[in-house]
């Protein structure tokens, strides 16, 4: 089998492909939104998203061409989210994927519309390449997932907290199985939907998915205390200047290492009672332990 470097770079640069053809060309008018939306939606990152929509998709022979469109849109929707993040307003950072934020290329104001744009677009792909009978559920559940109780719930959270009297451990996990892991989990999810998986399956995936998602913000913060910023495209050291709940932040460098690999665990042992073979999944959920980007 091949190795799991390669099916990650097969599966980004199949799912680049697919996001540069769905996305506005860049001369439709007004150009300059079009030339923002695409900068920041094809500008790298590692489409984990992505590529969990088309490998649960792929487990229960679904549709590819299908996956691909609902991956693309996961990938839009996921852009909006990291321009919106940047901003000045939010975590203020001038940084991303190794280039430029929106709002330091295009303004504060592009930044903003490119964002809405993306997120509008993303369901206008879904209802245009999706059989009809596919639409609603998917929306219901990606709809939900970058809500007020999913993505953005948790972005509210993650910036709000301190204003609130609540317990630091309840809302730092309330905040990285939102703001992060409700996406990832809900990629699986629309990949297993699109095969038309069962009801028995999807809640596998869904559970699977938050653990694996928490796992992968846990990295995520580990990687703002250790990684090297020209791996991994951001600046780094943000969270503690930014008065921001993390892992590292709360229990320490060593106890959230191993609190991510616990939940890589507890992701691991959700996927492996699936009815199908989820091996790609499983290292995908090993492989997130160890990225350094
Ligand atoms: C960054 O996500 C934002 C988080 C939820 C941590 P990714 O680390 O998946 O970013 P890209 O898409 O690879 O750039
Ligand atoms: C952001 O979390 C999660 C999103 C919903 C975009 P972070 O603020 O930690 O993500 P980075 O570190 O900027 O990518
Ligand atoms: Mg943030
Ligand atoms: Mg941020
Ligand atoms: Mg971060």
């Amino acid at each position: 089998m091949e190795s799991l470097n390669s099916f990650l770079k097969y599966n980004k640069q199949l799912v680049e492909k697919w996001i540069d053809k769905y996305l506005p060309p860049e001369k439709s008018f007004p150009p300059v939104i079009h030339q923002a939306m695409r900068y920041s939606t094809l500008a790298g990152g590692k489409r984990l998203r992505a590529t969990l929509v088309v490998e649960a998709s792929r487990i229960y022979s679904g549709n590819q061409q299908h996956a691909l469109a609902v991956a693309s849109a996961i990938e839009m929707l996921h852009a909006y989210s990291l321009i919106h993040d940047d901003l000045p307003a939010m975590d203020d950072d001038d940084l991303r994927r190794g280039q430029l934020t929106s709002h330091k290329k295009f303004g504060e104001d592009l930044a903003i519309l490119a964002g809405d744009a993306l997120c509008t677009y993303a369901w206008q792909l879904i209802s245009d390449h999706l059989p009809a009978d596919k639409v609603p559920l998917i929306i219901k559940v990606l709809g939900r997932a970058v809500g007020t109780d999913g993505m953005i719930g948790g972005q509210v959270a993650d910036m709000h907290w301190h204003q609130w009297s609540v317990n630091e451990y309840k809302i730092l996990r309330y905040i990285h199985s939102r703001k992060t892991a409700a996406l990832i989990s809900a990629s699986l999810v629309c990949g297993a939907i699109i095969a038309d998986a069962g009801e028995n399956e999807l809640k596998k995936l869904t559970q699977g998915g938050i653990y694996l998602g928490m796992e992968f913000q846990i990295v995520d913060d580990l990687l703002d205390e250790l990684g090297d910023e020209n791996v991994v495209g951001k600046k780094l050291h943000k969270d503690q200047d930014e008065n921001k709940l993390t892992y590292p932040g709360i229990y320490g460098i060593e106890s959230a290492k191993i609190m991510a690999e616990k939940y890589a665990q507890k992701a691991i042992t959700c996927f492996s009672q699936l009815s199908v073979n989820s091996s790609r999944i499983i290292e995908i959920a090993q492989y997130i332990l160890t990225r350094n980007k």
